[in-house]
Formats: structure tokens, C-alpha cells, sequence
């Protein structure tokens, strides 16, 4: 029977992980994925708790979705991901369009529920907190990705409970993957075609398996031949060990752009926010990898207008941001998340988070440009991902993530191509190939 399969994905790279991972087990039960969704006979909502607006496009969606048929037979819906934990057979009383949520534990049992569905035509939830059973399940089966850059999660939950996040309740406790089970997936996804792996977790660098941290991992994956970068995402600066850091002294293939989300400037607020760790950690952190290469970038991700933040800690925010420089970061307005501790407390002024948030975000906007402008005319080494759309030239990625867009070929796809960069905006470089002997790269 060929069934066809929708899946639609909100959240984190590691949903996009898991949608990957979802796709290769229904593939099992005859399921192929269709990017049309009018001709899908099953409809597969990945989502993400993490702000009120993130969970509330669900409902949307799902509403989308509901018109989109209302002349057609309906296909099954099936809501996976961080929205399925947190409210579980709540949705299903929501919106009784919806037939199965499953929650991001529990993927290894997708395809029993899907067939006692279509069996039983039973409405189902099912989101125990099993991430053995859900590893030991998908190692079996070949992550069939294929892509340049593949997303490789290696931990999963969180132990942390910052005061407002839900990803502890959302993914459970921490968890590292066996150090062999990660090998033989990171070989088989060089083996169809990755050579840039970006390893995931909530706390990547929390990574520890019967004492195997992410630095001997790191270290492991380079030594696979066909492996030409190594990214990882997100971690914390509690888990910045020494050991991670000094890993940078050795690795040749480790990309030199760190993910490192602060949050805030301010210690208070830091405080406030359960986070664990101080500016000063944070800034020796920063300094002491600087020292080491000082070519190295930092990202960030960043709450504004937190609960008791006042105009001094929104400063010290703005400061820390000028000091670092960081590119490519994240920021958004606090938003109170059910069942967390700073979901109780008194919200400040609407008004003053907007303002904020606008102030922030230029000042991050800045830094990019100005990071962006001082690469034109300066070469680049390029992983070239894919063709742009109009198939007229390619899209790769500098050792920043930054994309870039030249007149490359298809079957420069794969290879890292040296870039001369031409012009710039805020989030793209555009270049041409240059002949790379006797040329510096940047
Ligand atoms: N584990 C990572 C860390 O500790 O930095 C972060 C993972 S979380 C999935 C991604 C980001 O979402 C956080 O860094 C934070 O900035 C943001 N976030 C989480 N909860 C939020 C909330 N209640 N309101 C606004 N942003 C939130
Ligand atoms: Fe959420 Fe904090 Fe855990 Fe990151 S460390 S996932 S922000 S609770
Ligand atoms: Fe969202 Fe869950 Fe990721 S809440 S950010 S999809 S871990």
C-alpha cells in the first residue's frame, strides 16, 4: 500500500532531526513523504512549546488544514513534538480533528500506533519518557538523510529547569547516546553523502556517556574520512568545560562559530532566571577560547523584558553585545510558559519589552553587517550545500554558517569551494569562484 505522508516542522533544529528520523521508521509501513499536501492521506504536525506563539500555530495549522479537505476525504492527523508532550490528550479534546499525539520519546512506537489506527480507528496519545528505547530503535534504522550538512542528535532532555523553559517538562531528562550507536550513524550518514555534521542537543556539551564527553566524541567523528566540518548545538555555558574548549587547540575540523546562548547581561537577571552561570564565567569563557583562535565567533540567544529586568539590566544586556560582537543571534520577548516558575511572576510593561527587544535587535543587526562587510574582497572557503532555486547558481555556507550565493555548478555540491566575496547584506555574502592558487583564504 503506498500511503503519503505530509510533514510539516516548527521548533529547533533537533524537531527537524526528528522529523527526519519519523520519516525513515513510516517508510517502514509504506508511508512516502509528498510536499504536496493536498495529495497527503496523512498530515504530520512536528511542534514546539517553547513561546505561546510557537504552540498556538498549531491550532492554526491545524484549522488550515481542516479547510483544506473539507471536500476531500480527511487525511489522519498526527501531532508530534513538544506541543504533543506538554498538553497530550488535551489536544485531542481541543480539537477532536486531530487522531494521534505523540510525544518526542516516543517515535519508536509510531508506526505500532499508526497501524492500531487504521485498525481500530482508536484516537491515541502516547507520550512516555523513553529515550533509550527511542535510540536504541532508530540506530537501527539507516538515517537515509543524505544531505551536505546533516543534523546528528547525540543528547537529548534537560536537567537544568531555567525558570522559563518548558523543555524539561517537553523532553524529560538528560540523555547521552552511546559513543558507538553515534559513530555508526555519523559513518552512515558520510556514507549517503554529509560532510559537514552538526551534533545536537538541548545541552550538547552536557554530552557525557559512561564518561565520554563531547570532546572525545568531536575528536572520533573527525577521524572519519569524508567528514569535512564539525558543528555542535545548543549548549551551555555551565557545560563549557575545559576539556571542550581545549578540544579547539587540536581539532581540525571543528568550525570556528560557538552557539552559546547568555540570555542576558545581567547577572540579577541571570539569577532571576535560574541560569547557572555569571558574566564573568561567561566573559572568561569568550576570553579564554579567543586566546586559543582568535578567529573564533560567538552566537547567542537572548530573552528580553524577563520579569524584573529594569533599565540597567536591558543596558548591561546591550553592553555585553557590543563586547562580544556576537553574529547571527536570537532574540525574543519573554513569554510565560505553563507549569515553569517565571510563569506566576508579574510581566513588565508591553511596551518597554517592544522597544527593547527593537533596540537589541538592531545592535545585533549591526554587528552582522559589519561582520559581513569587512569579508568583502577577502576569500572564503565554502561548503556548497545545493542549487538556488532558479538553478542558476549555488548556495554554500561559510565556516560561520553564514550562506553564501555564487556562480558555482552542480557538482561543486559537496565540496568546499575557496569564495572571493563581492558584496554583502545582513544575512548573505555573494561571491565568485576565484583560481585558488597562490590566494590566501580568510
Ligand atoms: N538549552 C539552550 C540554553 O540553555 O541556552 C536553549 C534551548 S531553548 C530550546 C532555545 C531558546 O529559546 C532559549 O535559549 C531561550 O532564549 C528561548 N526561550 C526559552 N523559553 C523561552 C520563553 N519562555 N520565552 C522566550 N524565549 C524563550
Ligand atoms: Fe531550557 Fe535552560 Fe534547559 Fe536550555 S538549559 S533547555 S534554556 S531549561
Ligand atoms: Fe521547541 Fe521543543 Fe525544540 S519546545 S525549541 S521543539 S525542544
Amino acid at each position: 500500500m503506498s500511503q503519503k505522508i505530509f510533514i510539516k516542522t516548527f521548533g529547533c533544529q533537533m524537531n527537524e532531526y526528528d522529523s527526519n528520523r519519523i520519516y525513515d521508521t513510516v517508510k517502514k509501513i509504506g508511508y512516502i513523504k509528498t510536499d504536496k499536501y493536498e495529495e497527503a492521506n496523512c498530515y504530520l504536525l512536528n511542534t514546539c512549546h517553547i513561546r505561546n506563539k510557537a504552540k498556538e500555530k498549531v491550532y492554526h495549522e491545524i484549522g488550515r488544514v481542516k479547510k483544506l479537505f473539507k471536500s476531500k476525504k480527511k487525511p489522519l492527523v498526527i501531532i508530534a513534538g513538544c506541543v504533543a508532550q506538554a498538553e497530550n490528550q488535551e489536544m485531542i479534546r481541543r480539537e477532536p480533528y486531530i487522531d494521534l499525539v505523540i510525544g518526542p520519546q516516543s517515535y519508536h512506537k509510531i508506526n505500532n500506533t499508526i497501524l492500531n489506527y487504521i485498525d481500530k480507528q482508536n484516537k491515541f496519545e502516547e507520550t512516555e519518557f523513553d529515550a533509550i528505547s527511542k535510540f536504541d530503535y532508530l540506530s537501527k534504522i539507516k538515517n537515509e538523510l543524505g544531505k551536505v550538512s546533516s543534523f546528528l542528535t547525540i543528547q537529548e532532555g534537560c536537567d537544568k529547569f531555567c525558570h522559563f523553559c518548558v523543555v524539561p517538562f517537553t523532553r524529560g531528562p538528560e540523555y547521552s547516546r552511546p559513543f558507538s550507536q553515534i559513530i555508526d550513524e555519523a559513518k552512515s550518514l558520510v556514507d549517503s553523502g554529509a560532510k559537514e555534521l552538526i551534533l545536537l542537543g538541548q545541552n550538547v556539551n552536557a554530552y557525557n556517556n559512561k564518561g565520554t564527553r563531547l570532546s572525545n566524541l568531536i575528536l572520533e567523528i573527525e577521524k572519519i574520512s569524508g567528514i569535512k566540518r564539525i558543528r555542535y548545538s545548543t549548549s551551555h555555558p555551565k557545560d563549557m568545560t575545559e576539556d571542550l574548549i581545549e578540544v579547539y587547540k587540536y581539532s581540525k575540523k571543528l568550525m570556528p562559530l560557538i552557539h552559546l546562548p547568555v540570555q542576558s547581561g545581567s547577572n540579577k537577571i541571570l539569577k532571576l532566571m535560574n541560569r547557572k552561570h555569571s558574566i564573568d564565567r561567561y566573559l572568561e569563557i569568550f576570553y579564554n577560547l579567543k586566546e586559543i583562535n582568535s578567529n573564533i565567533e560567538f552566537s547567542s540567544d537572548f530573552i528580553i523584558g524577563y520579569p524584573g529586568e529594569e533599565n540597567q539590566d536591558f543596558e548591561d544586556t546591550l553592553n555585553l553585545i557590543k563586547r562580544v560582537k556576537f553574529i547571527n543571534s536570537y532574540s525574543f520577548i519573554f513569554s510565560p510558559r505553563p507549569g515553569t516558575v517565571a510563569a506566576g511572576l508579574e510581566l513588565i510593561d508591553k511596551k518597554i519589552s517592544n522597544k527593547r527587544l527593537e533596540k537589541i535587535q538592531n545592535q545585533l543587526f549591526e554587528n552582522q553587517i559589519i561582520k559581513n562587510k569587512s569579508l568583502e574582497n577577502k576569500i572564503l572557503n565554502v561548503l556548497v550545500e545545493n542549487l538556488t532555486d532558479d538553478k542558476t547558481q549555488v548556495f554554500g555556507r561559510s565556516e560561520y554558517m553564514t550562506p553564501v550565493i555564487f556562480d558555482g555548478k552542480k557538482n561543486d555540491i559537496g565540496k568546499i569551494i575557496p569564495v572571493k566575496i563581492r558584496r554583502s547584506n545582513r544575512s548573505t555574502l555573494f561571491g565568485e569562484i576565484i583560481d585558488n592558487s597562490n590566494q590566501k583564504v580568510a
